[in-house]
């Protein structure tokens, strides 16, 4: 029988999940489904529950269930454990395990993909929902001179940063509190694309020959990318990378085999 997977999230009809996965299962030869499954926003488990009952084995977890997958895993790794987000599930026989493949998802791009180093680097990560919480560790793991969590709800980012403070140097503030300030490596984690905006950015945070990095692939120009380019940034990057890692690192949990992201990088990019 066919192994069946999927994605949850709300809204999920943008998501880009069942052509990669269709496409790693292609290209390794494995032999399973993958669909979308947009689940109400009151009804994560029941959700979760209903594809078990028909024989689902795994399932990737998206805006804006990240936390509440963490919270119904019965088993965590270290990373999800780490991040308090979980974004793919195991269903084993007896348990529901839960994984966070978005940190090295991140850091396979921005350091293998794009060739940019983060250690000693100034990096600003934008937001501080769950999407924040799956790359500050991996990010703290790389030795960056500092890290800011900058956020539209300020006491999340400050929380959020002394969740990690026994990591690395981590602070959380205000947009408002950036005025004056640089960074090498700019991360864009908020959900303020899907909604046409972004967050409110003093101009001159660009260094020279810095990054901008957008967390949520597939909105074509946004805000961000437009003030990002304005402002000088040296690379942009609309996140594709990071989208596909992410999912070969979860497939690769699946299955025991690590897909090639660089021919999927190029199907998706000839269907855009
Ligand atoms: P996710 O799991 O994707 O991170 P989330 O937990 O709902 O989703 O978090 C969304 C993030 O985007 C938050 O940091 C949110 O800021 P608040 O904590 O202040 O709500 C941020 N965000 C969403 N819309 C935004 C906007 N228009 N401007 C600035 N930040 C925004």
């Amino acid at each position: 029988m066919t192994d069946k997977y999927c994605v949850f999230g709300n809204p999920i009809s943008h998501s880009k999940s069942p052509i990669i996965h269709a496409a790693f299962a292609r290209q390794t030869g494995q032999d399973i489904e993958y669909r979308a499954i947009l689940a109400p926003t009151d009804g994560f488990a029941d959700a979760v529950d209903a594809f078990i009952a028909e024989g689902g084995k795994g399932a990737n977890v998206t805006l804006p269930f990240k936390q509440e997958a963490f919270q119904l895993a019965t088993r965590l790794t270290l990373r999800a454990e780490q991040a308090g987000a979980v974004n793919t599930l195991v269903f084993n026989d007896n348990e529901v395990v839960g994984d966070n493949t978005d940190g090295v998802g991140l850091l396979r791009d921005i350091m293998i993909n794009l060739r940019y180093p983060i250690k000693g680097k100034r990096v600003l990560l934008l937001g501080a929902g769950g999407a924040s919480r799956g790359v500050v560790g991996p990010l703290l793991g790389e030795l960056p001179e500092s890290l800011t969590i900058a956020n539209r709800t300020v006491p999340r980012a400050r929380s959020l940063a002394e969740h990690f403070a026994s990591v690395g140097p981590v602070t959380g503030c205000g947009y408002d509190e950036l005025a004056g300030r640089v960074f090498d490596i700019v991360i864009n984690a908020t959900s303020a694309s899907l909604s046409g905006t972004m967050p409110p950015l003093p101009e001159g945070i660009f260094a020279p020959g810095s990054l901008a990095y957008k967390m949520m692939y597939g909105m074509g120009d946004t805000p961000f990318s437009t003030f990002a380019r304005a402002q000088g940034v040296g690379l942009f990057s609309e996140g594709l990378g990071m989208l596909l890692e992410q999912a070969a690192e979860s497939f690769f949990l699946w299955r025991g085999i690590r897909p090639n992201c660089a021919p999927v990088a190029e199907l998706l990019q000839t269907k855009a």
